[in-house]
């Protein structure tokens, strides 16, 4: 008799959900379908996405230690039993993978050698640690001092070159009492594909400013220097490519734009004619979301939709309008707004750039009703 054996695909090796959509094995990428994002205002480690650009390394939490060094007056490095005795707080945050929603802007222009995501890379989780700035200022930086540079213990490849993975935040931000060098993620110890032993969180910025597996953070007087900061993140203008970039010229990528996403109903739903209750988030980074609209006539008209109180000023909003909705085929869009005013571009077209960062288009969604 002969017993069949099934290797556990990735998303089980990684504790995933069985419903995760796996972008890519290996590095694995992978996010929730944007449905499952509704069950709360908190993302499950189960279901939260994840971005990595190398294999997750194997670290020795006894001989780990996170080495502080750079522009200051008393470098040090710290075990992960002297970082729990600091002060422990509490952030609830929205990561976003700045390639959130690329496969839109795929859809107006090719986009070779970047990750297709839908709307999955995206996620909130209640996160604890120390915060940095307790770290930083014990280390006295000096005048002159402007940016971390952040260093993980992943390695990554990238023209031939293997490094690793790192970039940077302004002294400023990182002195900000929502940064945290984080060791547990919903009240569980942080998962090994989520940066254990310690990543950093650095809400309202791009995801890949909290450096998961942290090793070093060194205090300079520039931004880093590491391929993700220098030339990867950076936005630029529709008309420059991979052949004419000059990196320089682009916009490092911080602090996130507004942005929302209809989660339910999903696309290509058949639904009884009536009234229909549409749902989603709603992210506005470092500002606050102030108004959600949602339009089933292709943005001639717009009805205000109910917005969830945030868990806290660094996380997402869940939002829901009702809608009425004849028989037929019907494209239902919808738009944030932040508190400065500012709002989403009507099209992926307008915000397009060589690397697919940043969509914030009007989010749609295509249903049928009969
Ligand atoms: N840190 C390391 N060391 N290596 C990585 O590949 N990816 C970054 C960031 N930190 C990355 C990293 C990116 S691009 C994102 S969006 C977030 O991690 C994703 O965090 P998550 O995998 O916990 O969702």
């Amino acid at each position: 008799m002969s017993v069949k054996t099934t290797t556990p695909g990735p998303a089980a090796v990684y504790g995933k959900h069985p419903e995760t959509l796996v972008r890519q094995e290996e590095p694995f990428n992978a996010g929730p379908p944007p449905h499952r994002l509704l069950s709360g205002d908190l993302t499950s480690n189960d279901l939260f996405f994840v971005r990595n650009h190398g294999a997750v390394p194997q670290i020795d939490t006894e001989s780990y230690r996170l080495t502080v060094e750079g522009m200051v007056k008393k470098p040090f490095r710290i075990s992960l039993e002297e970082l729990r005795r600091l002060p422990r707080v509490t952030v609830a945050a929205t990561l976003q993978c700045a390639g959130n929603r690329r496969s839109e802007m795929m859809a107006v222009r090719e986009i070779p050698n970047e990750l297709p995501w839908g709307s999955e890379a995206i996620s909130t989780a209640e996160w604890a640690g120390v915060p940095l700035r307790e770290v930083l200022t014990a280390t006295e930086p000096e005048a002159g001092a402007r940016h971390v540079a952040l260093t993980g213990l992943d390695e990554t490849e990238r023209h031939g070159h293997l490094f690793n993975f790192g970039g940077s935040i302004p002294l400023d931000k990182a002195l900000q009492p929502e940064v945290l060098l984080a060791y547990e993620m919903n009240g569980r110890p942080l998962p090994p594909v989520h940066g254990a032993p310690l990543r950093l969180v650095v809400p309202g910025y791009i995801g890949a400013r909290s450096v998961k597996w942290l090793s070093r953070l060194t205090v300079q007087e520039e931004p880093s220097e590491n391929y993700f900061q220098a030339k990867a993140y950076r936005l630029f203008p529709s008309n420059v490519d991979s052949g004419n970039v000059a990196w320089d010229d682009g916009l490092m990528l911080g602090s996130f734009n507004v942005n929302s996403l209809i989660c339910a109903p999903v696309g290509e739903e058949t639904l009884a004619a009536g009234p229909v209750t549409i749902r989603g988030w709603a992210f506005a980074g470092e500002r606050d979301v102030a108004r959600v609209d949602v339009s089933v006539d292709g943005g001639r008209t717009w009805a205000v939709a109910d917005l969830a109180p945030a868990r806290s000023r660094w996380s997402w909003r869940l939002w829901q309008a009702s809608v009425e909705l004849g028989p037929g085929r019907h494209e239902i869009v919808c738009r944030a707004w932040d508190t400065a005013a500012q709002t989403q571009p009507e099209s992926p077209a307008h915000v397009w750039n060589f690397k697919g960062y940043m969509n914030n288009a009007w989010h749609r969604v295509h249903v049928t009703c009969a």
